[in-house]
């Protein structure tokens, strides 16, 4: 009986810990410069809004729009987002063209019936739009039975976003894949396989770019890997070892990296 009030007691406590956690902390919203976005409050079911005032704050905190009786305001139409605020729903803000300035922290103050206020708040981020990921490849090995490959894909270093590989499509025979670090993958290819595709997947938040590599036409066509030059394979054998020195290999590819 003890024990079983005590737990009740901790899930109370839990409950209202992230509820003021969730109250405290803004809602992370990520926005690519240009595009749009939405900010749209989670609102308790059952209750009626009867209006939404929305403020931002980067610096100094302003008014910039109003959901009400009487429709869409915004109290001062030539601050920063000048015809860029829209009323997307009853409760949701849209901001269109993105500038970089729009990164900050906004306020939706809501008001439900009869009388309860509730605030909420989102943090903005407004990035560059997501480059296409970098393939590099590296020729490590070439025999009539098997071509060795050393493949990385990345994103220009303070992108934040993240990059995997994936194979193509068909019969995984004929190819041997290990994954190391970084997105970088080490690949045996024999010829004839069904499809040497590796595409490097670049994500992030809603933004995803890809980059596909024919593994094929590097090892046997002469295609747009770098050709084995001494130096290039001394290269790509240094940092192979250097990758198996640091890791403990994960065995299954797609492979992850957060920069
Ligand atoms: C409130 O929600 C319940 C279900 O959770 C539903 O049956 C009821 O119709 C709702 N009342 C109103 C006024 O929307
Ligand atoms: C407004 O749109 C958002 C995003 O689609 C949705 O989550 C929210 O429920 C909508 N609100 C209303 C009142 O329809
Ligand atoms: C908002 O997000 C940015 C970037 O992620 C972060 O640096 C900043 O601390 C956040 N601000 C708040 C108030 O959470
Ligand atoms: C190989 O796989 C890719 C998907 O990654 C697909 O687009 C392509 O059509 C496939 N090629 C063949 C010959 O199956």
């Amino acid at each position: 009986m003890g024990r079983c009030r005590g737990g009740l007691f901790g899930v109370a406590l839990l409950a209202t810990t992230i509820g003021f956690a969730a109250r405290a902390q803004p809602r992370q919203v990520n926005g690519v410069l240009g595009g749009s976005v939405l900010l749209s409050p989670l609102l308790p079911p059952n209750k009626t809004v009867t209006e939404i005032e929305w403020s931002f704050s980067a610096g100094a905190t302003v008014v910039v729009a109003g959901f009400g009786p009487g429709g869409f305001e915004r109290p001062d139409p030539k601050d920063r987002f000048k015809e860029r605020l829209e009323m997307f729903n009853a409760t949701a803000l849209k901001i269109r063209a993105l500038e970089r300035g729009d990164s900050g922290v906004y306020g939706a103050r809501i008001k439900l019936h009869p009388a309860l206020v509730e605030d909420q708040s989102f943090n903005l981020s407004v990035y560059e739009p997501l480059p296409e990921p970098g393939i590099r490849s590296w020729l490590l090995s070439k025999s009539p039975a098997w071509c060795h490959l050393l493949l990385e894909c990345h994103l220009p270093s303070g992108t934040g976003g993240t990059v995997a590989w994936m194979r193509g499509w068909g019969e995984p025979g004929g190819v041997r894949v290990r994954a190391l670090c970084g997105g970088v993958l080490q690949v045996g290819v024999q010829p004839g396989s069904p499809n040497t595709t590796f595409t490097c997947r670049a994500w992030r938040a809603l933004e995803e770019r890809r980059r596909s590599i024919h593994l094929a036409s590097i090892c046997w066509n002469g295609g747009d890997g770098v050709r084995p030059g001494r130096w290039t394979v001394v290269a790509a054998g240094m940092l192979l070892a250097a990758y198996a020195a640091r890791l403990e290999f994960p065995k299954v590819p797609p492979w992850h990296r957060h920069q």
